[in-house]
């Protein structure tokens, strides 16, 4: 009898499509490994924001960006008092990985994100030359210190998640579809305030992981302080096992969305910007209770934005 369970499940590990780790990693990025793993993108921002992208030489003379032997620093500029009219935005960085995945998991292990009214940080995943038809993954994402975090995946028509999951997480629009109200995407609202802003700072921030198999993607977060952090995710070590990480804090399963159509490999991208389409709505800047209006706010109040910066401890990328 032992030997016919063994056997069974050992071909049940092999078959089910759910069993897709553990992983092992295949890059440790921490301090100046930040540099040669990520590329600074001094471009315009496509969502208009109040943003001045810089370029790595000028990030690092301004101090924008600043790596130690296990810290690695992304900043908005905090001296600057900017004219209205005559500015594109308060200088910020916004960084794209040398490298794209398709399946994979990767843990980052995050101390602080930016905060502020107006600002919109966000980690996620895309390809940018064929968006939408390449997929999005948003990690960690949301504007004007607003949590909880929403986690939230957009595609070309034909993605769509079911009502019901296996999360902690609380289920927003069904349809990944960009072409759908304004590009909402189908996001998930992660369950608890820390997961974003200032109240993830004041815990001293915590991990977010994805896992991206043909089959599902999962994202979790867990606060620094959290007492079912798993010890693979928590050391940062060079394999982990995604089995043990419990329910994710949102699920998109493919149940009616074939994954390998809909997201081909992805970069992984940081960025900080501020107002814009999103952040920057006058209904939802003034309904965060901000002042002014969002680029008035942040032409003239560079101290308002000391602590718009991420301090991130590592990202691993397993395979
Ligand atoms: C910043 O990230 C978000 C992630 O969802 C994206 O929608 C937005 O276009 C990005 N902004 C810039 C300027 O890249
Ligand atoms: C640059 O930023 C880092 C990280 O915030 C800080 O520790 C350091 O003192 C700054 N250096 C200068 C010259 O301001
Ligand atoms: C989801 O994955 C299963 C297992 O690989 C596959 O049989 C099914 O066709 C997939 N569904 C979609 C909609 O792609």
């Amino acid at each position: 009898m032992k030997t016919v369970s063994a056997s069974v499940l050992a071909l049940a590990s092999i078959v089910s499509p759910v069993l897709a780790g553990p992983y092992s990693r295949s890059q440790n990025i921490v301090g100046s490994g930040f540099y040669n793993a990520f590329n600074f993108e001094a471009i315009s921002d496509p969502t208009h924001g109040r943003v001045k992208y810089v370029n790595m030489a000028t990030a690092q003379a301004q101090n924008l960006t600043f790596a130690s032997a296990n810290k690695f620093v992304l900043r908005a500029d905090a001296k600057t008092t900017l004219s209205d009219s005559g500015s594109v935005g308060r200088s910020s960085v916004r960084i794209r990985t040398n490298a794209a995945y398709t399946t994979h998991a990767a843990v980052f292990d995050i101390q602080h994100m930016p905060q502020g009214c107006g600002t919109w940080p966000a980690i996620w995943e895309t390809d940018e030359a064929r968006w939408p038809a390449g997929g999005e993954v948003d990690i960690l994402e949301g504007v004007n210190d607003q949590g909880p975090n929403q986690i939230t995946l957009h595609t070309s028509p034909g993605c769509t998640m079911p009502a019901t999951r296996t999360q902690t997480g609380t289920s927003l629009q069904l349809d990944c579809n960009t072409a759908i109200n304004g590009n909402t995407g189908c996001g998930v609202r992660a369950p608890t305030a820390n997961s974003y802003g200032p109240s993830f700072n004041a815990g001293g921030g915590g991990w977010y992981a994805i896992e991206r198999t043909t089959t599902f993607i999962n994202v979790w977060f867990w606060p620094r302080g959290a007492t079912n952090v798993p010890a693979d995710v928590r050391s940062g070590g060079t394999s982990v096992n995604t089995a043990g990480w419990g329910t994710p804090t949102a699920n998109f399963p493919n149940t009616s969305c074939n994954f390998p159509q809909f997201f081909s490999a992805n970069n992984i991208i940081i960025n900080l910007t501020f107002c814009g389409d999103w952040a920057g709505q006058a209904g939802i800047y003034n309904g965060a209770g901000c002042p002014s209006t969002c680029i008035n706010y942040v032409d003239q109040n560079p101290t308002a934005f000391t602590n718009a910066y991420f301090e991130l401890n590592s990202i691993n990328i397993y395979t």
